[in-house]
């Protein structure tokens, strides 16, 4: 980790927004020392059955900048989600800021690209993105410098934020009772997975770690915030005494029990076009699904 430009030492104010509907965490994260923020992992709502797409989750992060008078600098998206929509050009629409991902969006692109059966005009070079981050990255939050680590397995373009002492970890890691996520979908490895976690865990020990999603194991109230301490003692997935033998084992026999997400077909054709919703021939808002093509 000591090649990674982290300080430890800045303790950026960290807002949680949590969607009921697909048990996702939203961030506004902010600079102590400026009046920037950046937005992670923002939600769009859908009714999926009815085929309409609201707001409401999005309107209470505006309201929170708003009232609080932050600049957006970035909207940052830790992966292609497959549980839910991204919110981002919407947020970007009324607050402005940068959209960026890892680069490695350009696989999930032509993968799906693939599945959707997308035309020629579909570009699979994450050129809808106004930033690809590769490993070792560093942005700017106002003063705040984050940094993108390379974390893949879930999906092939995850990426864990590093801004001061908060690190968000998208999918990588759930809280300690929650383990880990899926590393089944294409372009998904549980190996890959496991060295990515490892890779998280090598951060300081002090380090704060926020969820992506959470999930309320046994009853619980949801949480999302963790350490890299924490984690390291209590991952019931990863944590001390785990080899990645066991989690390799452990992980592909446990994907394999699992349903595809509710939704993933409308998250995909979404989020692969940095948010925005595609259109038909005619230009309408329009979605697909290809039968028994995932
Ligand atoms: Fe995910």
């Amino acid at each position: 980790m000591s090649d990674y430009p982290i300080d430890i030492t800045v303790t950026p104010e960290v807002k949680a927004f949590f969607d009921e509907a697909t048990n996702t965490i939203s961030y506004v994260v902010k600079d102590p020392a400026s009046s920037h923020c950046a937005v992670i992992d923002s939600v769009m709502d859908i009714d999926y059955a009815a085929g309409r797409i609201t707001y409401d989750n999005a309107d209470e992060i505006i309201a929170y900048v708003q009232d609080n008078g932050l600049t957006v600098d970035w909207l940052i998206e830790t992966h292609v989600h497959a549980d839910h929509l991204s919110a981002a050009p919407y947020i970007q629409q009324k607050l402005g800021g940068k959209i960026g991902i890892g680069e490695q969006i350009t696989t999930v692109q032509d993968t799906f690209g693939k599945v959707f059966n997308e035309g020629t005009e579909f570009q699979r070079d994450g050129s809808q993105f106004d930033a690809l981050f590769v490993d070792g990255d560093t942005y700017k939050i106002g003063n705040l410098e984050a940094v993108a680590l390379y974390t893949p397995g879930h999906t092939p373009a995850c990426m864990t934020h590093v801004i001061g002492n908060a690190a968000f970890v998208g999918d990588t890691l759930f809280m300690p009772d929650g383990g880990s996520a899926r590393a089944d979908f294409p372009g998904g490895d549980a190996g890959v997975l496991y060295d990515s976690i490892m890779k998280v865990l090598s951060l300081p020990g002090e380090m704060r770690l926020f969820m992506c999603h959470d999930y309320a194991p046994g009853g619980r109230e949801i949480q999302w915030e963790t350490t890299v301490a924490e984690e390291k003692a209590n991952n019931i997935h990863v944590g001390e005494g785990k080899s990645k033998e066991d989690f390799i084992k452990f992980r592909t026999e446990r994907d394999a029990t699992l349903d595809m997400p509710k939704l993933i077909i409308p998250s995909l054709q979404v989020n692969m076009r940095a948010g925005e919703i595609p259109t038909d021939k005619d230009g309408k808002p329009m979605l697909k699904v290809p039968l028994n093509g995932l």
